[in-house]
């Protein structure tokens, strides 16, 4: 191995590889916290990808190597594979050969070496991209020819159940199934999708993610205590799901439910859904500029309802507005990570230069903010 440089799958095994494959971190459009509601999300997959290279092995272990992790090779028996039974970011791979295994798929032994440039800790689903690229490799290795919706929703599960976080199929969806150029439209609740063409470059346009790079410590139990609130409100209507409550109906249903908190969780749901559907009419119509004030709209209810923003996201949207963006919200599970900024292309500089210095004064680590591209679902790549 030459020192200074990441080590490949032959450094660390010493075997050739039988496949590549990359998986997709992902921006939100719009329509968050949607999907566990049955509702509807807008993601497009980010240039970023995870990497995984993978050779087969004639016995049963699982062995999984990261060239962004400091640490060696962890190693595991796919006989043996239980929640709990492998932890920290290798958890996620050994999850999904569990979610396979449990699902009857049957596996062959792999070594796994993963490679990422998706950014860690900036709601931009490095976890999904991980999970998803993990999935593609057994499948295709051993021949399981499992689809984009097959490939999500083991992820999720692997990620509810083995890893541990409630989350919903958004990101697991967005890194399987999107394509390059489009934003995709997704309906959570039985995974109906569109394609959407989304060229803001020809449209004069840029999107800017803006990672705070900040991360608060107890964002997964306010993940799960959200969803909870958000089925007791759905209980309190009596509908399965409050992709179930109708826009027009709002005023009447929040009438009806007692408890403030849970109130305001309706109303981000219902009115973000409604959101989806308006950004959807106007990217159909080629108004780009349109969607602006309905990002904004959207991380005002994210704020102030749903309560998962917080003062350096808020600082983002709010600097970025007033140096003449479009609009500009958070995106992903929040309580940190990153935020969205839609800007006519010759403002992006200083509407990028306006935000950095408003961190600058309020005291805050410097973002991290580059363009983001539309690009590629998850794929195998040449050896
Ligand atoms: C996280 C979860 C997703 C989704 C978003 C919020 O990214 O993993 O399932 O709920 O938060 O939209």
């Amino acid at each position: 191995m030459t020192a200074g440089r990441t080590p490949t799958h032959q450094d660390v095994y010493g075997v050739a590889a039988d496949g590549r494959f990359a998986a997709p971190g992902r921006v939100n459009l719009i329509g968050e916290h949607t999907d566990y509601n049955e509702g509807f999300v807008m993601p497009f997959a980010l240039p970023h990808t995870t990497v995984a290279t993978v050779s087969r092995r004639a016995d049963r272990r699982l062995r999984l190597h990261s060239g962004d992790m400091t640490g060696g090779v962890v190693e595991t028996d796919l006989g043996t594979l239980a929640p709990g039974s492998v932890t920290g970011w290798a958890a996620y791979p050994a999850a999904v050969a569990w979610a396979l295994q449990s699902e009857g798929h049957e596996l062959g032994g792999a070594d796994i070496h993963f490679t990422s440039d998706v950014p860690v800790g900036a709601g931009l689903s490095s976890s999904a991209a991980l999970e998803v690229v993990t999935a593609l490799a057994f499948s295709d290795l051993n021949g399981l020819g499992l689809d984009a919706d097959a490939l999500a929703r083991l992820s999720q599960r692997a990620e509810n159940d083995f890893v541990g976080m409630p989350c919903g199929i958004l990101d697991q969806m967005a890194s399987a199934a999107c394509a390059s150029g489009h934003v995709l439209f997704l309906d959570t609740r039985d995974l109906s999708r569109r394609q959407v063409p989304f060229d803001m470059a020809a449209a004069g346009l840029r999107l800017l993610v803006v990672d705070t790079r900040v991360k608060h410590a107890h964002a997964d139990g306010a993940y799960a205590r959200r969803r909870a609130e958000c089925e007791a409100g759905a209980a309190a209507l009596g509908v399965p799901f409050l992709r179930d409550v109708p826009f027009d109906g709002l005023d009447a249903a929040l009438a009806r439910i007692t408890d403030d908190a849970v109130r305001r969780r309706v109303r981000h749901i219902v009115t973000e859904d409604r959101r989806v559907e308006r950004v959807i009419e106007h990217l159909d119509a080629g108004r780009h500029r349109a969607i602006g004030p309905l990002l904004t709209e959207g991380h005002a209810s994210l704020r102030d309802d749903f309560e998962v923003s917080c003062p350096e996201l808020d600082l983002v949207v709010a600097a970025a507005n007033a140096a003449g963006a479009l609009g500009a919200r958070m995106t992903g599970g929040g309580f940190g990570g990153s935020a969205i900024v839609l800007v006519e292309a010759d403002a992006a500089q200083a509407v990028e230069t306006a935000v950095r210095e408003a961190f600058a004064a309020a005291g805050h680590t410097a973002p991290r903010v580059f363009g983001a591209i539309p690009s590629a679902g998850a794929r195998r790549l040449p050896l």
